[in-house]
Formats: C-alpha cells, structure tokens, sequence
C-alpha cells in the first residue's frame, strides 16, 4: 500500500534549497559585483528563512518532519551504523537514524553560513548587508569562518548525494522518489504518520520571511 511520508512544505523546502544553495554555490565563485553579488546575497538570505522554517517546522510540523522523530541517542545512532539495528526495508518511515544526524548537521551550518555572510566582506567592494556593524578585522575573520563552512557545505552535500546513490544501489531503496511525491510504498501494517496542516506551514514561512527581510535589509 501506499502512503504520504513527506509533507507538502517539506518537500517544497528540499528542492527550493537545492537551487538557492547551487545559486549561492557558484556565485561565490564569480566576480562579486552587479548580478553575482546580488545572487550570492538574496540566493543567501534566502536560505536562511528556509532553514528558520525548517527549525520551527521539525517542531511543530508533520511527524515524520519533527527532530523528536528522527533524532535518536548516540547508542541508537551507533547501533544503526554497525548495522545492528537495520529494520526491514519500509517498515518505518521518515529519516533513518544517521540520516537524522546528518540533516541536523547541515540544518546548523547552512543557519551558522548564512548568518556569518551577512558580517562578510572582501574588504573591497563586497559585504554582507549587516558587516558595516562590526569592527573591520572582526567582519574580515568572520569571512574566514564563513569560507571554510562554505567549502565544509559542498563537501558534505556532496556526501548526502553519494549516501542517497548508495542507499538506493546496496538497499534498492529509491529515497529521491518519495521526496518528489511525497508518497511511498509499505508493507501491510505499517501506519502513515500525522501530516499537518499545509496552511500552517505557508503561514508560518510568510511569517519567518518577513522577519529576515525586515530584520537584515
Ligand atoms: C549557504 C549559503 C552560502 C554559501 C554556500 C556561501 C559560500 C561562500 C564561499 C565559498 C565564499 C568564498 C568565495 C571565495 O573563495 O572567493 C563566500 C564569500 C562571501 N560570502 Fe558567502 N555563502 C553563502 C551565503 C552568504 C550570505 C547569506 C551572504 C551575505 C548576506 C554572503 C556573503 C559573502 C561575502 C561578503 C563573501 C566574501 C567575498 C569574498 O571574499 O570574495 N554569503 N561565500
Ligand atoms: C540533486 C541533489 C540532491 C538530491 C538528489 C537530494 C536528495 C534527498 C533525499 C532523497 C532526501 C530524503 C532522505 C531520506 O529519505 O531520509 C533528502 C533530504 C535532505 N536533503 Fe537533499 N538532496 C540533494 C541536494 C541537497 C542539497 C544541495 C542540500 C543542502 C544544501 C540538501 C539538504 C537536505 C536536507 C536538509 C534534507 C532533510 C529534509 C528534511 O527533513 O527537511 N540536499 N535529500
């Protein structure tokens, strides 16, 4: 049978993130004045009211969303990577245990990345809209940080995309497709978990944008 394991709004916040955080990836890499600048820093705080949504949405949003759903204790978390705790494919839906852990991860650097960019600068023509408020040097080592967490980001998205090919090579389990759908196939007696209410996410991401936007600009 099947049943819906993602919700609308998550699934939306997975692949809006994936072009913002491609948009903010190469931009950094182009001449930062005129468009590029402009890409790094919306595709940038763009992110960030995602990432807030996100934060509000594994709280009070679908079941399969919430970080009590996913994160699990370090014994757990150590059992299901020694493969002692492997369940049946499909019996439990939503993330695994250290999938659990590794979306926390990038929740928390992609939030400390977006953050660190608005203090950035290149000391020349480009800085982040809120720099000018910190001291020079200070705005200057923040920039540093906000280098090696952006680096730190694509090699760990890079990870993600190879641990999602592997699951669906050694476990046959295709992970892409649900995240699409929302939906997936399970066994008999398996029960679909509480879905919110999609107008609460719209709400509440309505919300947390006109709180970055007015907060930083
Ligand atoms: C997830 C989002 C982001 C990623 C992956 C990212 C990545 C990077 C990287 C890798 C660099 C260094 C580029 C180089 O070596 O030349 C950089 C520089 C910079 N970023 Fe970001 N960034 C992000 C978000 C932001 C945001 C939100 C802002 C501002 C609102 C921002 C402002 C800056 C500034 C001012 C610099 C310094 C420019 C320079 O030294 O060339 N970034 N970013
Ligand atoms: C084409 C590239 C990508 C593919 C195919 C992909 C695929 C997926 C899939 C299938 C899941 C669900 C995993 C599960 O069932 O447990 C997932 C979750 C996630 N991915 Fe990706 N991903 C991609 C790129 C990215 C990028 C670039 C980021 C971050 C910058 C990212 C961040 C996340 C996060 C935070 C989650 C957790 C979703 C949630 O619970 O809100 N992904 N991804």
């Amino acid at each position: 049978m099947k049943i819906k394991v993602w919700d609308g709004g998550t699934r939306l916040f997975h692949w809006v993130l994936v072009l913002l955080f491609a948009l903010s990836s190469y931009s950094a890499f182009q001449d930062k004045f005129g468009i590029y600048a402009d890409i790094h820093v919306y595709s940038g705080v763009a992110i960030l009211a995602l990432v807030i949504w996100r934060v509000l949405w594994g709280l009070i949003g679908s079941e399969t969303s919430r970080f009590s759903h996913f994160l699990r204790g370090p014994k757990a978390t150590l059992d299901y990577a020694k493969g002692a705790m492997r369940e049946a494919p499909y019996a439990r839906v939503g993330h695994n245990p250290l999938g659990g852990l590794s979306v926390l991860l990038m929740l928390l650097l992609l939030a400390a990345q977006t953050v660190l960019g608005l203090y950035s600068t290149d000391a020349m023509l480009f800085s982040g809209p809120l720099a000018d408020s910190i001291d020079s040097g200070f705005a200057e080592d923040l920039t540093e940080v906000h280098e090696i967490i952006g680096f730190t980001l694509m090699g760990l998205v890079g990870v993600h995309i190879l641990a999602i090919i592997a699951y669906g090579v050694r476990r046959k389990a295709n992970l892409v497709g649900p995240m699409i759908t929302g939906t997936r196939e399970v066994n008999e007696g398996v029960s679909a978990p509480k879905i919110a209410n999609p107008l609460l996410a719209l709400v509440l991401f309505a919300a947390v944008a006109a709180a970055v936007w007015y907060g930083i600009f």
